[in-house]
């Protein structure tokens, strides 16, 4: 399956969001990973719709959006409109994960789930059918900047046989610690979304680094 660099916004200038944006438009990534935090499902609040709106006015790429919050069914429209072309949700956060898959295909967008790295890969095979990615956090859901929990490639490989049994068009997308030195061995174990926020807009060379995380 084709290599997806989605950098994490996060780890932007809030300042400059425009250069930050048109820089990702002339790099070799294909998405944009928006990520919204609550302050109640994880301890950390980041940003909201306006801020997705302006991401959406700047930047060209696909906005792939990741969903820390309680009650995720409630903003699925919210989310459609502020222009999310993916929305992925934590399994954690829902007593009703397929009910919120469908609302969110409903409204026309891919559709994702993820997890914590405490909860069983085991824990999402009843909705691997119905989505078109799952996302393995590679740290704990709410800060940038997090060290790579190196279980992760394990969690991956167990995912893949999962993915390959039950969906096989279904990507698998790594977040948090991704840099120049995971990169590779992640793409070795079935991942082929790797989002990266300060290893990209840290770098020296943001879109050097991008091109560098695509040919890892
Ligand atoms: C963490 C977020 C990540 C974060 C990754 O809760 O989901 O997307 O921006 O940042 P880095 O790449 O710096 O670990
Ligand atoms: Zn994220």
């Amino acid at each position: 399956m084709e290599r997806i660099i989605s950098p994490s916004i996060l780890a932007a200038d809030f300042g400059d969001l425009k250069s930050e944006c048109e820089m990702i438009n002339q790099s070799d990534a294909q998405w944009v990973h928006v990520d919204v935090m609550d302050g109640v499902f994880v301890p950390n609040i980041s940003f909201g719709f306006p801020v997705i709106e302006a991401v959406r006015k700047h930047c060209k790429k696909m906005m792939d959006v990741h969903i820390m919050i309680v009650n995720p069914g409630n903003y699925v429209k919210r989310f459609a409109v502020a222009g999310a072309g993916m929305l992925t949700f934590h399994l954690e956060a829902t007593d009703d994960p397929s009910s919120v898959i469908r609302m969110i295909r409903q409204e026309g967008m891919m559709a994702g789930i993820t997890i914590n790295p405490d909860i069983a890969v085991a824990e999402l095979r009843p909705y691997i059918a119905e989505v078109d990615m799952v996302l393995l956090m590679s740290v704990f859901a709410g800060y940038g900047g997090q060290q790579f929990i190196t279980d992760t490639y394990d969690r991956i490989r167990e995912l893949k046989k999962i993915i390959d049994e039950l969906n096989p068009n279904c990507r698998i997308q790594i977040d948090g610690g991704v840099s120049a030195s995971n990169a590779r061995a992640l793409y070795d174990c079935g991942a082929n979304v790797l989002v990266a926020g300060s290893s990209v807009f840290k770098a020296p060379d943001p879109k050097s680094m991008i091109r560098e995380l695509l040919t890892a």
